[in-house]
């Protein structure tokens, strides 16, 4: 979810405005997710090198993220959606940490879809304390490095519980993935985007949607292997 600043900017407003008009599009996508069956959605929120924003943007950005938790639960309840979070969440505030846990034991039983907050995530973080997990249990011998396989890694990622992901949408025009999910986009359709984050709409996400549906996903097979 990129181009919150440049909103704003564009318009003469605050970078906060910009990230407040920029939850109203996580609702719209959020909804519109569920209302047409996709059962996982996984937003970057947060990355660990926001952390290093100015400390009044990081601020804001954590104070909006406990209102829109405590404003969206009824969004969560009546469509739902179950609430899951990937990230170092111990490095968030104390009052984000406990909103978000409420958020997820209340919603627990959801199942039409999963929705992942990231959060303080980054790939490469996430990526270390695997290898430690793994690592740890090699010496404990409690798995053989020879058992070491793709199963076993993804067990040990924040994402044990989700699929691979099969469409990755940026929005603002940048065209990289900045530390986000980069083992499990190995064979994702990349979908770039230069609707600003606050501009894009249930329309938007349908426009990606089709552009996906229209793709060939061999896997490394040819196109005559598929059909
Ligand atoms: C994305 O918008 C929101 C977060 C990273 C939290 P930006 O804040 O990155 O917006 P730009 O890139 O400055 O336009
Ligand atoms: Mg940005």
């Amino acid at each position: 979810m990129d181009g919150n600043g440049r909103w704003a900017k564009q318009q003469g407003l605050l970078r906060v405005i910009g990230h407040e008009n920029g939850t109203k599009s996580v609702r719209e996508v959020v909804e519109a997710s569920a209302e047409i069956g996709i059962k996982h959605l996984t937003l970057y929120a947060f990355s660990t090198e926001n952390w290093n924003r100015p400390k009044i943007e990081v601020q804001t950005l954590m104070k909006l993220l406990v209102k829109s938790l405590k404003k969206e639960i009824k969004t969560l309840q009546d469509n739902d959606i179950k609430l899951n979070a990937i990230g170092c969440l111990d490095d968030l505030p104390k009052k984000a940490k406990e909103e978000l846990q409420e958020v997820i034991e209340k919603t627990k039983n959801n199942n039409r879809m999963i929705l992942t907050l990231a959060l303080s995530y980054g790939s490469r973080d996430e990526l270390i304390n695997m290898v430690k997990k793994i690592s740890d249990k090699v010496k404990n011998n409690i798995i053989s490095t020879e058992s070491i396989d793709e199963s076993i890694i993804n067990k040990h990622l924040y994402t044990q519980n989700l699929p691979d992901v099969d469409l990755l949408i940026r929005t603002s025009g940048e065209q990289r993935i900045s530390n986000f999910l980069l083992w499990q986009i190995a064979y994702a359709e990349l979908y770039f985007t230069h609707i600003l984050w606050p501009d894009f709409k249930k329309s938007d996400l349908y426009t990606a949607l089709i552009d996906y549906q229209n793709r060939e996903r061999r896997f490394g097979k040819t196109s005559e292997q598929l059909s």
